[in-house]
């Protein structure tokens, strides 16, 4: 029976001993890694589209999806620190549920990683010619060559994002070639990510006006399911803003004394993030106004829509947070901090192309693991004989990823990305709760307290952010996984290794923590 595919965690962990990589990190760098794989498009670029959905109550959507992934955090902390090997959610799902199951998670996963990576470069693009290209130089591309069609909710006159295409090629390259950010590039990165929100912070918050939050919520709390509208569907969106912390747990097994560094990593990288990212959306919306652009029946259009995107157009509306495509540098130059705002931009511009790598390098490995698990075709994992990179896997990821991020506008990417990765949390509560009760004796470096509540809120807030996704993006999800299901029916269940009844224990995995 497929259900039976059960990988079995002793040989799992037998590749993760065989690893035996030299536990280096503390609590210090792990935070820093969380906060440089989380800081990115989500708050530099997704406050515009989140202000959209939920007004200024967007501080309020910040809370509630920083929140939920604080508690699913809590879970990923349990089960990576007890299974610490490459593959994340998909390979634990693979040791508790099986082999159909975790097929379904690996898929997801790619929603989560490569078309996040899509998102974060054409929010990159958005930097790259407001402030490089159009306030240094004084170049404007034509908008034919930064945005995607309109039908897609790019923009009027809109075809292809020129600049998105080049920063995704150029990382995948960076990445077939055998790059990987050091610790210390990263830690640079994230005090230049910190140094620019908490300036954005200092200028705009003691200039907040109380007028700007009133209304508070003008498209309420909850806009409906499927609607995409209100604080939780603004919830939905910029969740992505904390999208990638689960980098973090795949480096357990390189962490000293895991059972506290792992989940003082995980929640302190959570917990910064959540405070700034509430503090930068107050300061926004405060300043400049959040207002929603509302259509007929004073309903907010939706983000990344046509009707929005001709709406923005429209020179009455053109400097609305709304409608920035570079938020947060937008708002400063609409106070008057035009010099710190084109700083901001920069910090931007250096920074988020280190997202896409983290996140096109979790890509990769995904695909890696599962070609040599055989529900892949192996070719795939061919390893580069002078860059020693699984460059095949990573050409192809890179070319899907800057396809995406050529046609399709940011907020749009972000959403499915979302539904993807919240598939995956809440796959990862239900294996820490089934290992409770299948291996109850099992070593176990940190346990999630009150699992039996954690365990729930994070599956309920996964199902409850899903449903507060627009239509569009949570039926992605489904369709993708039919897609899915049909391949590992034709390739994957027929091809997989553990099916032909091997069980191999493997040697080479690298970290996935940079040094
Ligand atoms: N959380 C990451 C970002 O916002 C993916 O760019």
């Amino acid at each position: 029976m497929k259900f039976a595919r059960v990988k079995p965690l002793d040989a799992i962990l037998a590749t993760a001993k065989k690893k035996s990589l030299h536990p280096t990190l503390g609590w210090f760098q792990l935070t820093l890694f969380g906060i440089g794989c989380v800081i990115g498009t989500g708050i530099f670029v997704l406050t515009s589209a989140g202000a959209q959905k939920a007004g200024p109550g967007l501080m309020l959507a910040f809370a509630i999806a920083g929140l939920i992934c604080i508690v699913a955090a809590l879970c990923y902390a349990e089960i990576a620190a007890m299974i610490p090997v490459a593959g994340s959610a998909y390979t634990y799902t693979y040791s508790v549920m099986g082999e159909l199951l975790a097929w379904t998670v690996g898929w997801a996963l790619v929603l989560e990683y490569a078309v996040a990576a899509s998102a974060v470069a054409v929010g990159w693009s958005g930097y790259f010619t407001g402030t490089i290209l159009n306030e240094f130089f004084g170049i404007s591309l034509p908008t034919y060559l930064t945005a995607g069609p309109l039908w897609l909710g790019g923009a009027p006159g809109g075809f292809v994002n020129l600049p998105a295409i080049v920063i995704a090629l150029l990382v995948t390259w960076l990445l077939m070639i055998g790059t990987n950010e050091s610790a210390k590039v990263n830690a640079v990165l994230v005090a230049i990510k910190v140094t620019a929100l908490t300036a954005f912070i200092v200028l705009t918050v003691p200039k907040t006006e109380m007028a700007n939050f009133n209304p508070f919520l003008p498209a309420g709390v909850f806009g409906g399911f499927g609607s995409g509208i209100g604080a939780v569907g603004a919830a939905a969106t910029i969740f992505f803003a904390y999208v990638g912390f689960d980098a973090v747990s795949t480096a357990a097994e390189e962490t000293k004394n895991p059972q506290r560094n792992v989940p003082i990593g995980l929640i302190g990288s959570l917990g910064f993030c959540t405070v700034f990212y509430i503090l930068v959306a107050a300061g926004a919306v405060g300043t400049i106004g959040g207002q929603p652009i509302l259509g007929p029946n004073s309903i907010p259009f939706p983000a990344g829509s046509e009707e929005l995107a001709r709406q923005c157009a429209l020179p009455q509306y053109a400097d609305m947070l709304v409608c920035s495509n570079e938020a947060l540098a937008h708002v400063l130059r609409e106070i008057g901090f035009g010099a710190v705002g084109n700083m901001l931009g920069i910090a931007a511009f250096v920074a988020l192309p280190s997202v896409i790598l983290i996140l096109l390098f979790g890509q990769t490995r995904i695909f890696f693991v599962m070609a040599r698990d055989g529900l892949l075709p192996e070719g795939l994992s061919k390893i580069h004989p002078k860059w020693k990179t699984p460059y095949v896997v990573t050409a192809i990821t890179g070319g899907i990823v800057a396809f995406a991020a050529a046609f399709l506008p940011v907020g749009q990417l972000a959403d499915i990305a979302n539904a993807g990765t919240l598939y995956a949390f809440m796959m990862v509560a239900i294996a820490v709760m089934m290992l409770r009760k299948t291996d109850p004796d099992r070593e176990r470096l940190f346990r999630t307290p009150m699992l039996w509540l954690v365990g729930p809120a994070t599956i309920a807030g996964c199902i409850f952010l899903f449903l507060n996704l627009p239509f569009e993006a949570m039926i992605v999800l489904p369709a993708w996984g039919a897609i899915g299901l049909v391949i590992y029916y034709l390739y994957g269940y027929k091809a997989s290794h553990l099916g032909k009844g091997i069980v191999e224990v493997v040697d080479d995995e690298p970290g996935i923590m940079p040094h």
